[in-house]
C-alpha cells in the first residue's frame, strides 16, 4: 500500500503520469464518473482549509465515491484526548484512503505507520504539502507546456512556508531550474533546505529581499502569504505582513509570458488590481488542484 506523505514519494515518472491522467480527466470527465464508485473519502482536518479539503471532497464526489470527515478537531474526539495513532485506526475501519491536515510536523508520516488504507499528506505544520506541489506542477506544466528550463521566483513567506519547501524539492529534480529566492531576512529559506535540497543537488539560487530586482528574469512568480499562525509573536507578524505587495505598477518590468501563482489564500501580498492580468494563474492553480486530487486518488487506490 502506498501513501502520499512527501512529494520525494513520487518518482519523477509517477508525478509524470499523474500530470497525464489530470489533463485527460479535464479533457474526458464524464470518462472518469464512476471510477470510484462504492469508495469513500475520509478528510481529517486538524487545522483550516478551503481548498485542499473542499477539492479533495470535489475530487471523490466527482469520481463517484463519497466522503466522510471532519472539518474542525474540536468537533472530533481528539479534544477528548484521543491520539492520531488511534484516530487512524479507527478512521481506516470506515474508509478507504484518508486525507490528513495537522498542525504537527510529522503527524500525517506517523498516521501513515498504523493506517489500513492508504493516508494523504494535506499539509502538516510547516513541513511539507505534496498535493499542493502536485497542484503547481500540473499548473506549470498546462501554463507554461514544460517542467524544465524555468526561471521561479519565490516570494514571502520563505521560512515557514510549506508549499515553498515541498515545490523546491520538487522542481530540483528538473533540467535547466533556476531559483530567485525573494524574502526578508527573517523569512529566508531554512538551511536544511539549502545544504539537503538546493546544494545536493547542484542548483543554481540566489537570494534578495529586493522583490523587482530580479522581476524581469522570471517565469514564474510564486507568491506566498506571510502565515500569521507559524509566529510567535505578534509584532513580527505585523512588522512583515505587507513586506511584499505585487501590484499592476510593479508587473510593467516582468515578461509578457509570466506566470504568477500563489497557493492561496493571499491576504495583502498580490493586489486585486492584478487579479485580471492575464498573467495571474492563481485561481486557475486552485481548480488544477481539484483534477490533479483526482488523479491521485485514482493512483492510491489502483483505480484503473
Ligand atoms: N493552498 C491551500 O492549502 O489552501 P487551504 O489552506 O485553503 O487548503
Amino acid at each position: 500500500m502506498k501513501h502520499l506523505i512527501d512529494i520525494k514519494d513520487l518518482s519523477v515518472e509517477e508525478i509524470s503520469n499523474l500530470i497525464e491522467v489530470a489533463k485527460d480527466i479535464i479533457n474526458h470527465k464524464e470518462k472518469y464518473s464512476h471510477k470510484c464508485d462504492g469508495k469513500k473519502l475520509a478528510t481529517l482536518f486538524f487545522e483550516p482549509s478551503t481548498r485542499t479539503r473542499l477539492s479533495f471532497e470535489a475530487a471523490m464526489l466527482e469520481l463517484g465515491g463519497s466522503v466522510i470527515g471532519f472539518s474542525d478537531s474540536s468537533s472530533s474526539s481528539t479534544s477528548k484526548g484521543e491520539t492520531v495513532s488511534d484516530t487512524i485506526r479507527v478512521v481506516g475501519g470506515y474508509a478507504d484512503i484518508i486525507a490528513m491536515r495537522h498542525p504537527k510536523e510529522g503527524a500525517p508520516l506517523v498516521a501513515s505507520m498504523k493506517s489500513i488504507v492508504p493516508i494523504i499528506n494535506a499539509g502538516d505544520g510547516g513541513h511539507n504539502h505534496p498535493t499542493q506541489t502536485l497542484t503547481d506542477l500540473l499548473t506549470i506544466e498546462c501554463e507554461k507546456g514544460r517542467l524544465n528550463n524555468l526561471t521561479i521566483g519565490l516570494c514571502g513567506d520563505l521560512k515557514f512556508g510549506r508549499t515553498v519547501h515541498s515545490l523546491i524539492t520538487a522542481m530540483s529534480r528538473y533540467q535547466g531550474i533556476k531559483f530567485v529566492l525573494i524574502s526578508p531576512e527573517e523569512l529566508k529559506i531554512p538551511d536544511y533546505i539549502k545544504k539537503e535540497v538546493l546544494e545536493k543537488n547542484n542548483m543554481q539560487w540566489c537570494e534578495t529581499k529586493d522583490i523587482e530586482e530580479k522581476l524581469g528574469s522570471l517565469d514564474i512568480l510564486y507568491m506566498t502569504r506571510v502565515q500569521k499562525e507559524r509566529f510567535f509573536n505578534e509584532a513580527d507578524y505585523v512588522r512583515l505582513k505587507d513586506y511584499y505587495i505585487l501590484n499592476k505598477e510593479k508587473l510593467e518590468k516582468a515578461k509578457q509570458d509570466l506566470c504568477i501563482m500563489h497557493p492561496l489564500p493571499r491576504v495583502n501580498e498580490i493586489s486585486t488590481d492584478v487579479d485580471d492580468d492575464k498573467r495571474a494563474c492563481y485561481f486557475k492553480q486552485a481548480e488544477y488542484g481539484k483534477y490533479i486530487r483526482m488523479a491521485l486518488i485514482l493512483k492510491l487506490l489502483e483505480v484503473k
